[in-house]
């Protein structure tokens, strides 16, 4: 038997999120600035060493793997790397496929995702109006992602709303968007903005609304009931009284969930980080590519979760941003 991976605070690592590309249809104001400057493709690590990889990872004890980007969708062929992880599922070693995904594809993909062993999808999605959607996204069409989203519910599948909570820009949506989420049967998960990337005029603390302050809100009209259940990552839900519709919060300001932490990321170019909010990162690339048997890789591994950070360092509690990451959101995915 091959030991499992746990890392210095003895958190088993069961979680693992790879980014496909760090390329986007879009331009979400919090995630990038407006001009990009994207990797060459030679740097991509090819399907065939993200399938390496990821199998390594499921042999090591990752149970859950999420594929994010950028927006994977995006990235050429990725079906077939979709259908290549399915095989894991067949097996029992993996428990779930998933993805992270702006829905600008999924009119398109939402079928094949499905037979490829995906059962739950993402979609990140902050507003319910055209003009404001245009405004975040910057090159985004409301239109198509509602497309997406009724393709994906329409191939089987579960869908999870992402809404990051922007002060001034989708607070008067909150009962809006639990209202359509209801009546969608999506579950909705809130996220509050972390300090990532470097945005220019854009400015953190403007656009922070704390998550403390949402509930609140939702408490004037709606009973929240808390629940134990989890999906996995970070949120914690509670149910609405009555409907029983599910909602998620994702605090990483107001309340550090880092204790439970089980995740890592990869990127697209092999990048290995062992915390979304520190910079400290393994190169898994030139291991991978070091030899053809997974050894070396295995050990790149090891030796990496043996210093995954107790957590990030995410704070704006002084009205100043604390902690920031300089990598864009769209390099390690969310
Ligand atoms: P479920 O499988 O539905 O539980 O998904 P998830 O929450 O693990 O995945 P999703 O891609 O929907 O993540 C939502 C967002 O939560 C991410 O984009 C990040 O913004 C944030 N997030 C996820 N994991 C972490 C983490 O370890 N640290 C921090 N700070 N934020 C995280
Ligand atoms: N803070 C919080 N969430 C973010 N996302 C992108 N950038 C940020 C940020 N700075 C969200 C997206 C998507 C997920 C991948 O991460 O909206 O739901
Ligand atoms: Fe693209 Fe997602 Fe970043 Fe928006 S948040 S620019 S959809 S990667």
């Amino acid at each position: 038997m091959t030991a499992p991976l746990v890392d210095p605070f003895a958190r088993a690592i069961t979680y693992l999120r790879v980014s496909v590309t760090d390329r986007c249809d879009f331009r979400c104001v919090y995630c990038m600035s407006e001009h990009m400057s994207f990797l060459p493709r030679a740097e991509l690590l090819t399907l065939e060493e993200l399938d390496r990889l990821c199998s390594t990872f499921i042999r090591l004890g990752v149970q859950k793997l999420r594929i994010t980007g950028g927006e994977p969708l995006v990235r050429r062929d990725i079906l077939t790397f979709f259908r290549a992880m399915g095989r894991h599922l067949g097996t029992g070693a993996l428990r779930e496929l998933t993805l992270t995904t702006n829905g600008s594809q999924l009119a398109r993909f939402a079928g094949e995702l499905a037979a490829a062993g995906v059962r739950r999808v993402n979609v990140s999605l902050d507003t319910l109006d055209e003009g404001k959607f245009h405004r975040i996204t910057r090159w985004g069409r409301l239109g198509q992602v509602l497309e997406g989203i009724r393709a994906a519910v329409a191939a089987g599948l579960a869908v999870k709303i992402n809404a990051v909570a922007l002060r001034g820009v989708n607070e008067d949506e909150l009962f809006d968007l639990v209202a359509w989420c209801g009546a969608e049967g999506h579950d909705l998960t809130f996220i509050e903005v972390m300090p990532m990337g470097d945005l220019g005029a854009e400015d953190r603390l403007d656009q922070f609304w704390s998550l403390k302050d949402l509930r609140a809100r939702l408490e004037t009209r709606l009973t929240l009931v808390d629940t134990p259940e989890r999906t996995g990552g970070p949120a914690r839900y509670v149910r609405l009284a009555g409907s029983g519709q599910r909602i998620g919060f994702i605090t990483p300001l107001t309340h550090n969930f880092c204790e439970a932490c089980n995740r890592v990321r990869v990127t697209c170019t092999g990048e290995f980080f062992m915390c979304l909010g520190q910079e400290d990162m393994a190169d898994l690339r030139a291991p991978l590519r070091a030899s053809p048997g997974d050894g070396p890789l295995e050990a790149a591994i090891r030796a990496a979760i043996a210093r995954k950070p107790r957590g990030h360092d995410f704070d704006y509690s002084r009205q100043t941003v604390a902690g920031r990451v300089s990598r864009h959101m769209s390099h390690t995915g969310g």
